[in-house]
């Protein structure tokens, strides 16, 4: 046998014979290796690292309960809501099928949520992970185009309104808004035309998209290997014999079966939920959105699910008064970097670019920079990277400046997301204006609170 040819898999087992024929022609068992049973994850994962197999553990239940919603559903205005009811009450198991879905939906921006907060509590996002934070990020706008485009299907009346608000938001662009949003529509308005291009890629493009960045999200990070609660290295120091990382267990099996027991904990909570109180009071799923649309009927209160309204809040923050105070923070902002700055071209660049900005603030509709805003409260995540300049990863490491802007940070998203899904009124629009100023400060002003913190040295080896 040559040397390069593949040794039989060897030891007892019954599909020996199989595996070698398979491994012959396939990298199977380099795979297997590479990725689960030679992959060393450091020991010291805890809770917050449940979150990234439970994102792929519901995002196949996504697709296999979405597979069969569609053997029963009609993308057609005039049979959409029906073939809904038709499923939940005629179709056998047909409602189990939907509320998986449907609960599923939530449960994944749940896991996200929760996946993306332990790269900030550990700087997950940092050198040398900053490609699989932007994987990441990527992914987050899927989902949510995934989610906005799945709401219109059932063809409720929130789905009609809530579609007909967002894409009108596209004709506050200059210029060419009303085009656009007439080209996004297919229509003059939401209708049959919008919910078979919504359907389409709510089926087929964006999921085909979201598997393509989930593999390469794990495979970046299995190239760099992963981060921990401590913040370290672990390849900094290997076994000089194995080569191994002295800080790091093989994913299986010992993460294999930790991951198990997460699994296993998510789906009796998914179940209780799914099965007691799949609306979760409205949240999962909108009561006005039993009702079939009416074009000709608009909701008095329309509200996203509650995944998106933090920031649907900074939208309706941005009012033509909140422009005043906008121009102020932009000002103070600049002021900052031309202090911060020491080149020449760095304090011109900054001054001109506040200059342009003002001038915008002054002369385009604030509806304009509402959609501005609520684009960049997203956007503004993919920096992280950059604008974190603290000399450690770990959140255990970190000073009190960092932990209040988080706290404070999270308290923001919180109180935002809940004033989002209510009527506006004078008072929760001035609260989501002082928390959406909170909001991007919190990134705004990282280069400096970050740097400024009083961290503790870091651990030479994981502490557990
Ligand atoms: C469908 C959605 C997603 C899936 C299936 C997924 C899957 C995973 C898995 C399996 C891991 C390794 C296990 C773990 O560290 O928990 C991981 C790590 C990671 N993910 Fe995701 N992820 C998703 C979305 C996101 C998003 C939206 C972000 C951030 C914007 C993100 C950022 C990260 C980072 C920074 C790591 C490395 C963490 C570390 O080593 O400490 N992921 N992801």
């Amino acid at each position: 046998m040559a040397a390069t040819e593949k040794q039989p898999v060897t030891g007892a087992g019954p599909f020996n014979g199989i595996l070698t024929w398979v491994d012959r022609r396939f990298p199977l068992i380099q795979l297997w290796r590479e990725h689960l049973s030679e992959y060393y994850a450091p020991k010291n994962f805890n809770f917050w690292y449940y979150f990234g197999s439970l994102a792929i553990v519901v995002l196949a239940i996504q697709i296999v309960t979405g597979i069969f919603l569609v053997m029963h559903y009609k993308p057609d205005a005039a049979q959409a809501f029906a073939s809904v009811e038709y499923i939940m009450r005629d179709v056998p198991g047909g409602w189990i099928i939907r509320y998986l879905h449907s609960t599923g939906a939530s449960a994944f921006f749940i896991v996200v949520y929760l996946h993306m907060f332990r790269g900030l509590l550990y700087g997950s996002y940092r050198q040398p992970r900053e490609l699989i934070w932007i994987f990441g990020m990527v992914i987050y706008l899927c989902l949510m185009a995934e989610a906005f485009f799945g709401y219109l299907l059932p063809w409720g009346q929130m789905s009609y309104w809530g579609a007909q608000v967002i894409v009108n938001l596209f004709d506050a662009v200059p210029l060419i808004g009303p085009d656009l949003a007439l080209w996004i529509r297919g229509d003059y308005v939401v209708s049959d035309a919008t919910l078979n291009r919504f359907f389409s890629f709510h089926v087929i493009a964006i999921p085909l998209v979201l598997l393509g960045l989930v593999a390469a999200h794990i495979m970046a990070l299995h190239e760099v290997g992963s981060n921990n609660p401590d913040g370290i290295e672990i390849k900094k120091h290997k076994d000089p014999q194995t080569g191994h990382p002295r800080d790091g267990i093989p994913f299986h099996p010992y993460y294999t079966v930790k991951d198990t027991l997460g699994v296993a904990v998510f789906l009796i909570v998914f179940a209780v939920i799914m099965f007691f109180m799949p609306e979760f009071g409205g949240y999962f799923l909108e009561y006005n959105n039993f009702i079939p649309a009416d074009p000709l009927k608009t909701p008095s209160h329309i509200a996203p699910v509650w995944y998106f309204t933090p920031y649907y809040s900074i939208l309706r923050a941005t009012t033509e008064d909140f422009m005043w105070v906008l121009a102020a923070a932009a000002i103070a902002l600049a002021a900052l970097i031309v202090l911060s700055v020491k080149s020449a071209r760095g304090k011109i660049g900054t001054a001109a670019g506040t200059a342009v900005l003002l001038a915008g603030f002054s002369t385009l509709d604030p509806k304009v920079w509402g959609v501005v805003l609520m684009g960049v409260a997203v956007l503004i995540f993919f920096f992280l990277p950059w604008l974190d300049r603290s000399p450690v990863k770990s959140i255990r490491y970190r000073g009190n400046l960092y932990k209040s802007a988080l706290a404070v940070f999270v308290i923001a998203f919180v109180v935002l997301g809940y004033f989002g899904t209510q009527p506006v009124t004078t008072a929760g629009t001035v609260v989501s204006q002082i928390f959406t100023l909170v909001y991007f400060a919190f990134f705004a002003l990282m280069p400096w609170y970050s740097r400024m913190d009083k961290t503790r040295p870091e651990p030479d080896r994981v502490t557990g």
